[in-house]
């Protein structure tokens, strides 16, 4: 595979610290490029980033001493020297939309962590197990923003990256009519910790903004189809989504109740579980995990301290399947937030268009 120069910007955030560590030895991608908000701009990596340096892993030794650009005022400078970036900041939906659409009419590729473009019909937003077909919308996004190379791919939602891979194999086969799920969020998914954000310890939020809208309709784009250069999102499965802030580091947990178009027998869930895979698995790309859904059959399990980083947290742990009163079946899945849900899917996704020439 031809070798990539990455950059990332908003790297001094939680889910750049992710893509620090994740591409500290990337077969295929080196980090050439950091950039964050003027606060940052000039300092080293490690100034830069001081007591904010949120991972159990110490921070890349080669990265350390590079200097952080600003993203806006030194595009030119972060342009010319990677090959696409990675983007994962905190800013308003309209600096994110003019910040990514600025690099991708750059000729420089963006993969997106952010929410700002997961609506833009022409950019796909890809769980690539699920539908890496989304990323031929690339060539009409092109033509839309007058590109050859630029363009904008997008990673969905931490949230549900538990329960859509879960849903998406079980719906081919048997016809996912409605969904109902609660999700107990970690508090790395608002970048914080619990240093940072004390409140949380011995606490419950009930509210997470916005996180309940992107959990019911994030999916039905994920399950839509290419039409005349758009995405145009599916209209079934229906979701309802309650989403929680629980005290816990990292993992996004979910409760599913499920209900078929032909309900399967358990066997035949675990069955389908058992035997998914994607095209990160058919390709080996170096983040897919080996099995991508994993059923554990003990009543306690999967919980989020033991499982979140099965196969590196890009694999997802399902359990306690069983019949419902109301619904065909309920069971509940994890995932981590900040590997499988952000950087861990953005750099897989990556991966993906690499091996496919999206960066040639
Ligand atoms: N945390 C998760 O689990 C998760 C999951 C999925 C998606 N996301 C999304 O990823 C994005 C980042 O989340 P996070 O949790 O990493 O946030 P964070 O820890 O608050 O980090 C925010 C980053 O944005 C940078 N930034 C802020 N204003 C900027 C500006 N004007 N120009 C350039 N960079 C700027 C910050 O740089 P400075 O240090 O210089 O301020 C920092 O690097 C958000 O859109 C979030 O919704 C997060």
């Amino acid at each position: 595979m031809k070798k990539f120069n990455v950059g990332i910007i908003g790297a001094t955030g939680m889910v750049g610290q992710r893509f620090a560590l994740l591409l500290a030895d990337h077969p295929w991608f080196t980090v050439t490029a950091l950039a964050a908000s003027s606060r940052s701009a000039g300092k080293t990596y490690k100034e830069a980033v001081g007591a904010r340096w949120a991972m159990k892993d110490e921070m890349p030794e080669n990265l350390k001493d590079l200097m952080v650009y600003d993203a806006t005022a030194d595009i030119d400078t972060v342009v010319s020297k990677v090959d696409f970036v990675f983007c994962a900041v905190d800013m308003k939906k309209d600096e994110i939309l003019a910040l990514e659409e600025m690099y991708a009419k750059k000729e420089c590729p963006v993969i997106s962590n952010n929410s700002a473009n997961r609506k833009t019909p022409d950019v796909p937003m890809v769980i690539p197990e699920l539908n890496s077909d989304h990323i031929k919308i690339i060539e009409a996004q092109r033509k839309r923003l007058g590109t050859k190379k630029g363009f904008i791919a997008v990673k969905s939602n931490c949230s549900l990256q538990s329960y859509v891979p879960a849903l998406y194999p079980l719906d081919e086969k048997f016809g996912v009519e409605k969904v109902l799920v609660c999700t107990y969020q970690a508090i790395s998914g608002a970048g914080k910790t619990f240093e940072r954000w004390p409140e949380m310890i011995d606490n419950v939020i009930p509210y997470i903004g916005g996180e309940e809208e992107k959990s019911e309709c994030e999916p039905l784009k994920i399950w839509g189809e290419i039409k005349d250069g758009k995405i145009v999102p599916a209209t079934s499965p229906k979701f309802t989504a309650q989403c929680l802030r629980v005290p816990v580091s990292d993992g996004h947990m979910a409760a599913v109740f499920v209900t078929f178009k032909n309900k399967p027998t358990e066997e035949q869930i675990k069955e389908v579980w058992k035997n998914f895979s994607g095209e990160p698995q058919a390709l080996e790309l170096p983040h897919a995990p080996k099995q991508f859904l994993n059923y554990f059959e003990e009543d306690n399990m999967p919980q989020t301290k033991l499982n979140r980083d099965l196969e590196g947290g890009m694999a997802i742990s399902c359990g306690r399947l069983r019949e419902d009163s109301q619904y065909d079946y309920k069971f509940v899945c994890l995932s981590h937030n900040t590997l499988r849900g952000a950087a861990g899917g953005g750099v897989l996704l990556a991966e993906l268009l690499a091996a496919k020439g999206y960066f040639d």
